[in-house]
């Protein structure tokens, strides 16, 4: 099948380099010249583990096309996904569509025989109805199909859940498309996953109640992490003894920080917006917002517990600053108000993350990166494990500080509280 991606993000480059590794042809277009550029050089502008080698093998067989030539990218293509970005309106919590618009907009000008358009975007529920009603002001009607088609992919497992789906979700009422669909799908949802069909509406209602429901389950298991601190109750024991039960299920229960990335934070505010606009109280969702809000000042709160409140020119080690590991992604990471905050307080900031410096922390004073978890922890007065990464979780850290008195806070729970202890090292968790 002949694809179109617009939009190389997220979203567009990893499903755009999957579909060409199921043999299809994908034409990946995007106005930024300098990053089609640097996509036809081989250089990746995001961090994804796996992504590299099969995007390289797929371009070189000629089945993988960047380019920002939009025009022939849409009209060599039978399916087209809008996968252009869908931030947060600034001073609001509704989705800013003007990106989506905009290329509805051409493809409206562009399109002159039959096309399936599909938005993999996360967008509000109505928006499909919204490009539907500016591309059938073509005036041969017939020439498209608007669908919904939501990604799951989680970032630093985008291939896995890619390749290996639980459900893949099409929004649309037309047996054309939907068989199109179907059929694109076939290779990956032979294996174990479902391929569901809905309404548009229906497709874009379930993308954002999975991510407001995740939201929910991780803030649940963090306030009650919250109370197993004060009950001296381990949260790791609530997590697994609850999510055994298969009606709840294992997965998103472990405490932490407050859930960041660049989808659960903007999709559970754009939902919460939607539901305004219909009149209906999603009372849960606002509180979790409200709970996730809380739970960035609460984390703070205790590490300047942890110090005795003695934080002036205290070395404070962050061991990762990601909003989760195998990403470079650091938006809404709540390292950033942590280091804000502790940089206020006249601490001197260090940081180790794998996957390099970031500028999102290189305005926050007192702040440096260390090129090795050694240098990060070398006579640190508190250690920081903020993003579980792999090369956090068999560390020696009376080797690395070299230094008799310290704290560890394991915001991840990596470590055991009894190893620790016998170790004699000042060792906090979260909700143990
Ligand atoms: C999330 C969803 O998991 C994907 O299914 C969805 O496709 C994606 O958003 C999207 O809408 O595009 P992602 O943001 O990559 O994926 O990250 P998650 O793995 O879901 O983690 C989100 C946050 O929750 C992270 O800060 C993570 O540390 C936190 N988390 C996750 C917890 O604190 N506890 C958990 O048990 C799980």
């Amino acid at each position: 099948m002949k694809l179109c991606m617009i939009g190389t993000g997220y979203v567009g480059l990893v499903s755009g380099v999957c579909f060409s590794d199921l043999g299809n042809t994908v034409y990946c277009v995007d106005k930024d010249k300098k990053k089609i550029d640097s996509l036809n050089n081989g250089i990746i502008p995001i961090y994804e583990p796996g992504l590299e080698e099969i995007l390289k093998r797929n371009y070189k067989a000629n089945r993988l096309i960047f380019t920002t030539d939009f025009k022939k990218a849409v009209s060599n293509s039978d399916v087209i996904f809008i996968c252009v970005g869908t931030p947060t309106k600034r001073n609001s919590n509704s989705a800013n569509l003007k990106y989506v618009f905009d290329v509805a907009h051409q493809l409206k000008k562009t399109i002159s025989k039959y096309k399936i358009i599909v938005t993999k975007s996360t967008v509000p529920i109505t928006t499909g109805d919204k490009i539907e009603k500016i591309l059938k002001r073509l005036k041969n009607k017939k020439l498209v199909d608007v669908v919904s088609n939501p990604e799951f992919l989680r970032e630093g497992e985008a291939i896995r859940d890619f390749i290996y789906p639980d459900r893949v979700v099409v929004g649309t009422s037309s047996k054309r498309a939907n068989q199109t669909l179907r059929s694109l799908y076939l290779p990956i949802i032979k294996k174990t996953s479902r391929y569901f069909n809905t309404s548009r509406r229906g497709a874009e209602m379930i993308k954002y109640a999975s991510n407001a429901f995740l939201a929910t389950k991780i803030s649940y298991i963090n306030e009650l992490a919250n109370l197993c601190e004060k009950t001296g109750v381990d949260i790791k024991d609530v997590s697994f003894g609850m999510g055994s039960d298969e009606r709840i299920g294992e997965r998103f229960l472990r405490a932490g920080p407050a859930y960041g990335g660049s989808c659960f934070p903007k999709d559970t505010r754009a939902l919460i917006d939607t539901a305004n606009k219909f009149e209906t109280d999603l009372s849960i969702v606002k509180n979790v917002i409200k709970s996730n809000d809380k739970r960035k000042i609460l984390l703070t709160q205790k590490i300047e517990k942890i110090l005795n409140k003695k934080t002036n020119n205290k070395i404070i080690t962050f061991l990762g600053v990601t909003f989760k590991p195998n990403t470079d992604d650091m938006r809404e990471a709540s390292s950033i108000p942590m280091m804000n905050f502790l940089s206020k307080k006249k601490c001197k900031i260090r940081y180790f993350d794998p996957s390099g410096e970031k500028k999102e922390l290189s305005k926050i004073k007192n702040v440096k990166f260390c090129k090795s978890i050694s240098l990060a922890c070398f006579k640190s007065d508190l250690i920081i494990i903020h993003t579980e990464w792999n090369v956090f979780k068999l560390l020696n850290f009376r080797k690395l500080v070299k230094k008799k008195n310290f704290s560890i806070y394991d915001m991840r729970n990596i470590y055991s509280p009894i190893k620790m202890k016998h170790m004699k090292i000042r060792y906090y968790g979260v909700g143990r």
